[in-house]
């Protein structure tokens, strides 16, 4: 299971020999879930090139300060802001000193004063070093600001002596780093969510839609992001933001919709088809705008439909089948409706809802549902639909882990 997943590390090196096991500890952080972006000391610099990190941690790397490229890409008080945790490993005495004393002479210091997410150094020097009562006081007054010490291991230094103040190993690191963060109910899972209408194009002017804000299906996708999965979104057309950390793929129609689903579901545990799918689509799309005169007077015309795939029925009977779970909305006989595509579609779990009534279902910000299983069904009051997405996030987690 990733233990990092979501969390943004911003991985400090600074100027000593351990600086080459930064390579090996970005790879180590990024498949615990991790995304690492990279700060060095311009001493750090002449142990590990730049380009290193860069390509390993596919972020660019930032080494200057006042630098003004970077600083208008993301400069220092952003890349503070960016972080769950400033990483600062290998951390060297120097490092440690001018942390202390609050400096901010260089990218690095100036980001840790910005920084208000938990911060952990790894020290790694020389033994004496490392004895110093210099380096021991500091130690401490990091120490009671709350700054987390990750080691320093013993045994070989580079230097020829043995004793305390080797950096830690880097798996060691990470498990540390990893100890910081309490992992949500859905930690390490791969979520897939459909969200928002599609359209079903008539003429270049026209469509059949419905009334899907995609409200409902962001929230999820954020209540799932919370609680620790990597969330993909395939989503019709809507007017929100895409939740942050959320890889978003952008999609108008049924088919365009059933195809990006068939593309990322392939390594999905956990599937959820919030998205009000167009049922039906036009035989045939008009290349110019029909016209009104096009009918005879009075008659109208007659739109030819042919029925749509089934995006969530389609993952569901595929092999490996994700744990599968639709939403209903119906207007009437709601609970049996539910059931019966529950069944039919092979679901896992529904959740039927009440799109007749304009205060939940569409659009609305509140929502009321009944949560059925094949075997139970939980009735949930009124609420928001980010209150009811962390509900049903937390009701799919457990019985996830019942199947497991
Ligand atoms: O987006 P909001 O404004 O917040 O509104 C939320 C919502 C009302 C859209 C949402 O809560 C909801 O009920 N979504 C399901 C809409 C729907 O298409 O329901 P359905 O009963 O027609 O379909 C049942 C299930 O099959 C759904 O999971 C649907 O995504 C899926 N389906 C349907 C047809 C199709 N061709 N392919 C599908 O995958």
């Amino acid at each position: 299971m990733q233990t990092l997943t979501n969390k943004r590390v911003l991985l400090g090196v600074t100027g000593g020999i351990a600086a080459y096991k930064s390579a090996e500890l970005v790879r180590r952080l990024q498949d615990q879930g991790a995304d690492v972006r990279v700060v060095m000391t311009r001493a750090a610099a002449e142990f590990i090139t730049p380009l290193t990190l860069q390509a390993l941690s596919q972020n660019p790397v930032h080494t200057e300060l006042l630098d003004s490229e970077t600083e208008s890409a993301m400069g220092h008080i952003e890349l503070a802001r960016w972080a769950d945790l400033v990483l600062v490993a290998p951390a060297t005495a120097d490092f440690m000193a001018r942390l202390v004393a609050g400096r901010g002479d260089d990218l690095l210091t100036t980001l840790c004063l910005a920084a208000e997410c938990p911060l952990a150094v790894a020290p790694a020097m020389n033994q004496a070093m490392w004895a110093n009562p210099s380096t021991q006081q500091n130690c401490t007054s990091l120490a009671d600001r709350g700054i987390h010490l990750f080691g320093p291991g013993a045994g070989l230094q580079a230097c020829g002596e043995t004793g305390l103040g080797r950096m830690l190993d880097i798996e060691e690191i990470v498990i540390q780093t990893a100890g910081l963060f309490t992992s949500g109910v859905l930690a390490g899972r791969r979520v897939l969510i459909t969200a928002g209408p599609t359209r079903e194009a008539i003429d270049p002017v026209r469509f059949i839609t419905n009334h899907s804000s995609g409200k409902q299906g962001y929230a999820l996708a954020t209540a799932a992001i919370e609680a620790g999965a990597s969330v993909t979104i395939v989503s019709g057309p809507t007017h929100l933001d895409p939740p942050d950390r959320a890889n978003c793929v952008f999609v108008t129609s049924t088919n365009e919709m059933h195809n990006a689903v068939q593309e990322a579901v392939l390594d999905v545990d956990i599937f959820i088809g919030v998205a009000a799918v167009a049922d039906y689509r036009p035989v045939s799309v008009s290349e110019q705008k029909i016209k009104k005169s096009a009918a005879p007077s009075n008659k109208g015309i007659t739109l030819e439909l042919v029925e749509n795939p089934d995006i969530i029925a389609t993952v569901a009977n595929s092999e490996p089948k994700p744990f599968t779970i639709g939403f209903a909305a119906e207007t009437e006989n709601i609970m049996e409706y539910a059931r019966q595509k529950l069944v039919a579609k092979n679901l896992d779990m529904i959740i039927a809802n009440d799109v007749g009534d304009d205060d939940i279902g569409f659009n609305s910000d509140q929502n009321r549902t009944t949560i059925l299983w094949p075997d139970r069904t939980e009735a949930l009051p009124m609420m928001s639909k980010s209150a009811l997405a962390s509900r049903i996030i937390e009701l799919i987690a457990e019985t996830v882990e019942k199947d497991d």
